[in-house]
């Protein structure tokens, strides 16, 4: 199967990479869905990763994200990261959050899901702040006084942002090939950028440390970790 992906990731021109929160994980972040470890095995997301979480208790909601913003700061960017940084012709799309990918080099990464290295105004006054990952800061007020500061990600319920989606679009339309990395694909409208590549007859690449809801649709599945196949299929 390494072979036949690699053939398919060699033949092609243009080749997006599609990612999700497997990718870190050997970076030790953890993800939100596997049994194990997953955050929402333990954590209800709608208490923790929504407005109405964070209306009715945004000290739990703001502590969550130090605790995240901690981990990931105290992270470094692992082999996947790299190699994906080392090919500066594949097009970073990814549903996290972390800046790992930036940090092991990557030119540009559209963000679909936002960025957890910054905080933004609740009130949508326009503010936005970047943070230190390494010191979290906990609640405060937004500078235009009308609300707090809340990370700059993008919560359930809320909505992405469109110049954003629109270059992830962009980037999945017009690919050879989508190398889909380390997601369950189950969260939509994210997922729907999979079958928008097969639409427009790229070639789906998934790499995923278990089968997925990616599987169905992939040209060729490599099933491990992205740590390990990554290097292997794109040094
Ligand atoms: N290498 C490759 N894949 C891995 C690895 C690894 N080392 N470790 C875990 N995985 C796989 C898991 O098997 C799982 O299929 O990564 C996937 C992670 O799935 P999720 O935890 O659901 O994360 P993700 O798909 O990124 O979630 C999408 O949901 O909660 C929201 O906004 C959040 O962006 C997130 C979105």
């Amino acid at each position: 199967m390494l072979e036949a992906a690699r053939q398919i990731v060699d033949a092609a021109e243009r080749i997006t990479c599609f990612s999700g929160a497997g990718l870190s994980a050997p970076s030790g972040v953890g993800t939100f869905r596997d049994p194990v470890g997953g955050w929402w095995t333990k954590h209800d997301p709608m208490r923790l990763a929504s407005p109405q979480g964070f209306a009715e208790d945004p000290d739990l909601v703001m502590d969550w994200y130090a605790a995240r913003r901690s981990q990931i700061g105290s992270a470094d960017p692992n082999p996947a990261h790299r190699i994906l940084a080392a090919r500066e012709d594949i097009v970073q799309v990814t549903q996290n959050t972390d800046d790992l990918l930036l940090r092991a080099g990557c030119d540009s990464v559209i963000q679909v899901h936002g960025d957890i290295a910054a905080d933004r105004c609740h009130g949508e006054c326009g503010h936005i702040e970047r943070i230190d990952l390494t010191d979290p800061p906990g609640r405060r007020p937004c500078p235009c006084g009308r609300a707090e500061l809340r990370p700059d990600v993008v919560w359930f319920g809320e909505a992405l942002d469109p110049d954003v989606w629109q270059q992830a679009e962009a980037a999945c339309s017009n690919c050879d090939v989508l190398l889909v990395v380390g997601t369950d694909a189950s969260v939509y409208p994210a997922a729907g950028l999979i079958t928008l590549a097969r639409h427009h007859g790229a070639r789906i690449v998934v790499v995923n440390m278990n089968p997925s809801q990616a599987s169905g649709i992939a040209d060729v599945e490599l099933i491990g970790s992205a740590a390990e196949l990554l290097p292997a299929l794109l040094a």
